[in-house]
């Protein structure tokens, strides 16, 4: 049976990402955003306005401790991410946190300590995993129809303009490719192919000094490779592709948004697999996190908590063996 009310969320940081979640939630009667906190009042207020938000409040911490937020949904740059979940979880509220969930590995793990002392949810933003072609080709490779799987490519790059400010470029903010736009990459690998055993990559700075673009070969138990790259210096056409010794699928274009994909078997015609979708496909994540609080369950069977602490696991090791 359904939920009989929407999860009440309360949005943790008033930027871009946040304000397409609140207007995603739209899409579903599973959750609605009650409230949002800001570091400013005046912002909270604008953005409340903007997106229908109830209560507006000029600090983080009052947005955690309103009895009305069931779930927060931490919407602020990466290396604020470990703060604004810990924040929430001490508050007793289950957290939503955005991808990357953190800047590295030890912080994934210290979030993943808290929310499991605290007996609460947890789970990383990767919207992708939650959207209807993912569940589509989760569904063809648990039936093993691509037979032995061989290689994976895939490529997330976004053109940015270039200004220092802009958390892309800025260390401060968790700049760099890799963090940004890399980890749809590696975690896209880790859903196919789980945790690879060995890691290659190189990188070039952006002008700021960060990584601009950063490519990467991950080698699996058994020989299975994926070839990766990531980059926000131009826009790459985002594809993804699973290959095995029976078939493989092409999904194309734009891999980690709603989209459509091909599944092409040996020597046949490719088939086409192109799910129904409307708006931006934020909330399919919120859906997610609605059913597992109804089911009492403390991290998503789809995302879950240990194999986010092994993506950051990997994106680390991506940038201990990057050769510049
Ligand atoms: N799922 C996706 O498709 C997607 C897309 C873009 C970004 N993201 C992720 O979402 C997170 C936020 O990205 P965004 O593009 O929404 O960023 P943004 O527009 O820069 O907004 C981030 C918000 O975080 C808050 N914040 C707290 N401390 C801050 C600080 N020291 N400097 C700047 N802002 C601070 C600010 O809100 P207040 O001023 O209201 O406190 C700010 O508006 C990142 O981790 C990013 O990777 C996800």
């Amino acid at each position: 049976m359904e939920r009989a009310a929407p999860l009440r969320w309360g949005i943790l940081g008033a930027g871009l990402i946040a304000g397409e979640f609140a207007k995603d939630l739209r899409f579903t009667d599973a959750g609605t955003a009650v409230a949002i906190g800001s570091r400013a009042q005046e912002t909270a207020e604008r953005f409340g306005e903007e997106f229908g938000v109830p209560n507006r409040h000029g600090s983080y911490e009052a947005l955690v401790a309103d009895p009305e937020v069931e779930a927060v949904y931490v919407a602020t740059p990466h290396p604020f991410h470990l703060d604004g979940a810990i924040l929430a979880l001490e508050a007793g509220k289950p957290v939503l946190v955005e991808k990357p969930f953190t800047m590295n590995a030890a912080e994934a793990r210290e979030i993943v300590r808290v929310a499991r002392e605290r007996d609460l949810f947890a789970m990383e933003a990767m919207w992708t995993r939650f959207l209807p072609h993912i569940h589509e080709v989760r569904r063809l490779l648990a039936e093993g129809v691509l037979g032995e799987l061989v290689t994976l490519t895939a490529d997330h790059g976004q053109w940015f303009a270039r200004d220092p400010e802009h958390r892309i470029f800025k260390a401060e903010l968790g700049g760099g490719a890799l963090l940004d736009l890399g980890v749809y990459v590696v975690s896209f690998a880790s859903m196919v192919l789980g945790t690879p055993e060995r890691v290659v990559a190189s990188s070039e700075p952006a002008f700021t000094g960060v990584d601009g673009q950063t490519s990467m070969i991950l080698t699996h138990a058994g020989g299975a490779q994926a070839i990766l790259n990531t980059t926000s210096l131009a826009k790459t056409a985002t594809r993804a592709a699973i290959v095995g010794t029976e078939g493989r699928i092409e999904i194309e274009p734009q891999f980690y948004r709603p989209t459509s994909f091909n599944l092409i078997m040996r020597g046949e015609a490719p088939l086409h697999h192109d799910p129904a979708h409307e708006g931006h496909g934020l909330r399919h994540q919120a859906v997610e996190v609605a059913h597992c609080l109804r089911e009492g369950l403390r991290e998503s069977r789809l995302m879950p908590l240990d194999e986010t602490v092994s993506i950051m696991e990997t994106m680390d090791a991506i940038r201990a063996a990057v050769v510049s």
